[in-house]
């Protein structure tokens, strides 16, 4: 019994009198479906949340405290609940917390738990709706039946069909305002079908029915009489939750933590992603590949059987073999798949508009990586989903696009596993998560490109000159001296017998970077491909100095995580914009503040300066001579 808290266990009220204590156990062990309503206001969707929640009669305590607050105020103390003040209350919580986040609502009834999340429906509030479809099974589409199908309607469909949501319910509401009219259902019905099948949804559930009347909400209104069901909560009830259908699929674990309380212990702890698995199993883990058997399965209530998805527990594996927290274990004969190249969607949530080129973080399932995207491949318009060609996604952009990781990833299509194929982007400065996505496939290009290994090592190399690599990096304001101090640094190293190579910004941008010009994408652009050729120059055993502006902290810090340990040195010319602008050895800053120069650093440009630089060099306190000799004796000594 423990085993299957998932499937939903009918109470009777027979039960109830003969045993209590296998009343309140079942009643714990009620399935629980959370899913989403999506429409307006004037769809009526407080009124038809309202009616959920007063019609099963089961109104949870956050509820409750609003409700008697509201009802002193009227003077109705020890009253029932009043339906029109709990929709006018619901609607009014729902106002003030518009913007915050997604309202989220629980009632019960007899035969099963709901969550329901309630966000509003206009366009600029597409994030809050992607955050409250991630976690539904279902979704209950509104539609006026005054109305019929509105460019609302195909949006809130589109989003909760590329969300994954299986389960979709037209509610065609009002019908007590249209004379409760087969012909007025049957038309819309008609209409969203065809919109539906374009978009991919094959299945969906039509009820006609009045929030406000309550015909067609816990049983069929003999109101309409042609239509014969189901009634909406007789539906919810029904619905298969996510958990039951993921046990069909191929056993996975994304492992959240390795559990070692002893030397005798090692056990991998996380919730099933798909599929079941038993003692004795043969599995995968994933990415190294190496096989093992499963031994037990161990939860705070004791050894299991068998584990399903949705269950939190912890494996212990026949071999001692290599698996830590973001590796998957999985079925041995049916594993996912590893990449670093992917093809996904992206819903942009962030107020700043996403930058190709830059480095977010990528959480998926238990696993955190670098990413960077490319320039989408389209945007998606939401109300016409036509494709539209696009450099960027802006708040509440949706677009598809091809992003690559730091290392590879388990993962299976978003299609296949909503677990192992659902992704948040995170800024790495702000930690703000700025996407959701989902992964549609690794592009072929990732898995045919191998990475080839040489005979002579980067350390080999660096011996042959008697040195260690290491790459100066230069960051400051234009004309803040960093040439002028990295040149006199490569002249003194090459006195001293050092290898070394000088990458410098206008140099640079005057052959492989010449299709460059000074936007946030392309200075990201510019820094990225400096990154690398300066790696290829360390792992050559060279000592590289670069001058670059390199504005963005994130970008300095992808090259830093780029090279061993140690090889970064950041060097800080620190020179202040009021005195950079003094000397204006190209007359640049006279350009820009004259309006003939875009986009100039410190002007109308952003410069994060470095928080912990290696080396700070303030220009103003000593020569660059001085500066030089300092950068070297910090650089050998
Ligand atoms: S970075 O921001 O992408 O790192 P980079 O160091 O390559 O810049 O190039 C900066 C040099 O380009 C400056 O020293 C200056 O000579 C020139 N330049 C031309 N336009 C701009 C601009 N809008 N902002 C900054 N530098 C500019």
């Amino acid at each position: 019994m423990p085993n299957t808290p998932d499937l939903p266990i009918y109470v009777t009220d027979a039960l109830i009198a003969e045993d209590i204590d296998a009343y309140l156990a079942q009643h714990q062990q009620k399935s629980l479906l959370r899913f989403i309503t999506c429409g307006s206001v004037d769809d009526g969707k407080s009124t038809l949340i309202g009616r959920l929640l007063y019609d099963s009669k089961m109104i949870f305590e956050d509820q409750l405290a609003a409700l008697e607050a509201d009802s002193k105020r009227v003077g109705t103390q020890g009253q029932e609940i009043d339906f029109a003040l709990l929709v006018d209350g619901l609607a009014a919580e729902r106002e003030q917390g518009i913007t915050i986040d997604v309202a989220y609502r629980f009632f019960t009834t007899e035969k099963r738990k709901f969550i329901v999340a309630d966000t509003p429906g206009h366009e600029q509030y597409t994030r809050n709706m992607v955050t409250g479809a991630s976690t539904a099974d279902l979704a209950v589409i509104l539609i006026d039946a005054r109305k019929g199908v509105l460019t609302q309607t195909r949006r809130h469909s589109f989003l909760a069909h590329l969300i994954g949501i299986k389960h979709i319910v037209l509610a065609v509401n009002k019908m007590d305002l249209v004379g409760y009219d087969k012909t007025v259902f049957e038309r819309i019905l008609l209409s969203y079908r065809a919109f539906a099948s374009e978009i991919g949804i094959t299945h969906f559930t039509a009820i006609p029915i009045s929030g406000f009347k309550g015909d067609n909400i816990t049983a069929l209104s003999d109101n309409m009489p042609w239509f014969k069901g189901p009634a909406l909560i007789e539906h919810l009830e029904g619905v298969e939750v996510a958990a039951q259908r993921d046990v069909s699929s191929n056993f996975r674990l994304p492992v959240q933590w390795v559990n070692r309380p002893n030397l005798d212990f090692r056990g991998f702890s996380g919730q099933v992603a798909g599929g079941s698995v038993k003692p004795g199993d043969a599995v995968r883990v994933l990415p190294s590949g190496k096989t093992t058997t499963i031994d037990r399965i161990v939860t705070l209530d004791g050894d299991l059987d068998e584990a399903v998805a949705g269950q939190s527990v912890t494996l212990t594996l026949s071999d001692e073999v290599d698996c830590s927290r973001g590796d998957v274990i999985a079925a041995a004969d049916a594993p996912p798949e590893a990449a670093d190249q992917f093809e996904a969607t992206l819903v942009w949530m962030a107020d700043e508009a996403m930058i190709a080129g830059r480095a977010y973080w990528l959480k998926l399932a238990t696993q955190t990586v670098s990413a960077t995207i490319q320039q989408p491949k389209y945007e998606i318009n939401v109300n016409t989903l036509d494709h539209l060609a696009a450099k960027t996604l802006e708040l509440n952009g949706i677009g598809v696009v091809e992003l690559s990781t730091d290392k590879p990833i388990v993962f299976e299509g978003y299609a296949d596993n909503r677990t192992l194929g659902g992704f948040i982007l995170i800024d790495k400065l702000t930690n703000a998560t700025v996407a959701a996505g989902m992964l549609h496939f690794s592009l072929r290009r990732a898995q045919n490109v191998h990475w080839q290994a040489s005979d002579i090592s980067r350390d080999m190399r660096a011996n042959l000159k008697n040195q260690r690599p290491a790459l100066l990096w230069f960051t400051g304001l234009s004309g803040s001296g960093k040439s002028t101090i990295a040149n006199l640094v490569e002249k003194k190293l090459h006195r001293m017998n050092r290898h070394s190579f000088l990458l410098d910004g206008d140099n640079v941008r005057h052959g492989l970077n010449r299709d460059l010009g000074f936007t946030e994408a392309d200075r990201i652009e510019n820094i990225r491909r400096v990154g690398e050729v300066a790696k290829l120059m360390t792992d050559a055993g060279l000592i590289v100095i670069t001058a670059f502006i390199s504005p963005f902290r994130v970008e300095r810090d992808m090259v830093r995580s780029m090279l061993p340990e140690g090889e970064f040195i950041e060097v800080f010319i620190d020179t202040p914009l009021a005195e950079a602008e003094r000397r204006d050895v190209k007359g640049l800053y006279k350009k820009a503040r004259a309006g003939q120069l875009k986009n100039f650093t410190g002007i109308d440009s952003p410069y994060e300066a470095p928080e912990t630089p290696e080396i700070r060099i303030d220009t103003t306190a000593m020569s660059p001579e001085e500066a030089a000799d300092l950068i070297v004796d910090r650089l050998l000594g």
